[in-house]
């Protein structure tokens, strides 16, 4: 986060950093629809491609209502968040588990950028940016109908045929090829803080996806329930999210909150 002096040159920084995550998306999201085995799936990821560029333009009639050039600054959180999709895709065989990998790393990545997104409604209204929340908004409501998107095609068969493949060939295949791949992420891990003290590039991806995981708890209600949406899969518990991300269902400080809320407020 960067340190500003008033509300809006952080409104600007914080716009930086989201034209640079959705840039980064434009190049991720190709990557996450050629590894889905789900028709269904690859074509919500190249649906939601198609939205993210729009995303991108929307950002730049903001800057433009900010009278500031649009320029990127880089994205770590996301940055981290992309990174770790595509280890899942190195280290899944694909069919329907690869494919419940894709979403979830699709749904850490949605819900990213709902948490910045809120912000920046919130904080635009706080501004008198009457031009811009509108354009913020409607940005929104596509990241968090593609979240739900996600969630109906874990809900609605992925997720069991992920479960049934695991039944048809032992749970020693399928764990065994995931604690294989979790313990080669407790290397990186290692490795990473190892590389703190020496390597600047390698330990931004890992403070990268520390510091998303850490803004997305403080702009939802945690994540444990963003997780809910798509592992626990119920679609109460998807609204009860994305409701956090809007601001209608908890009692928690959110700056997400603040961008819906505040507008309920004010009708
Ligand atoms: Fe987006």
């Amino acid at each position: 986060m960067p340190t500003t002096s008033n509300l809006r040159d952080a409104l600007v920084e914080e716009l930086r950093d989201c034209y640079d995550a959705e840039k980064q998306l434009v190049k991720a999201l190709p990557k996450l629809a050629a590894a889905a085995t789900s028709a269904d799936l690859e074509a919500a990821f190249s649906s939601h491609l198609d939205e993210t560029r729009e995303h991108v333009n929307r950002l730049e009639q903001v800057f433009g209502i900010l009278d500031q050039p649009p320029r990127g600054k880089h994205c770590d959180g996301i940055a981290g968040i992309i990174k770790e999709g595509s280890s899942t895709i190195e280290d899944e065989d694909g069919g329907p588990t690869m494919d419940a990998c894709l979403i979830a790393a699709g749904q850490r990545a949605e819900h990213y950028e709902m948490a910045a997104y809120g912000t920046l409604i919130a904080w635009a209204k706080q501004l008198g940016l009457d031009d811009a929340v509108p354009l913020l908004e409607q940005t929104l409501d596509e990241e968090e109908a593609a979240d739900r998107k996600l969630s109906s095609l874990g809900e609605g068969g992925i997720n069991q045929s992920a479960a049934e493949n695991t039944a048809m060939n032992g749970s020693s295949n399928g764990s065994g090829k995931r604690q294989s791949a979790r313990g080669d992420e407790d290397e990186a891990e290692n490795d990473s803080e190892m590389d703190e003290n020496d390597n600047e590039d390698e330990s931004t991806g890992s403070a990268g996806a520390r510091m998303a995981m850490s803004r997305a708890a403080s702009n939802s209600s945690g994540r444990s329930r963003t997780k809910s949406s798509g592992a626990r899969g119920s679609s109460s518990r998807s609204s009860s999210s994305q409701r956090s991300a809007r601001g209608g269902g908890s009692r928690k400080s959110s700056s997400s909150r603040q961008g819906r809320g505040g507008s309920k407020k004010r009708r």
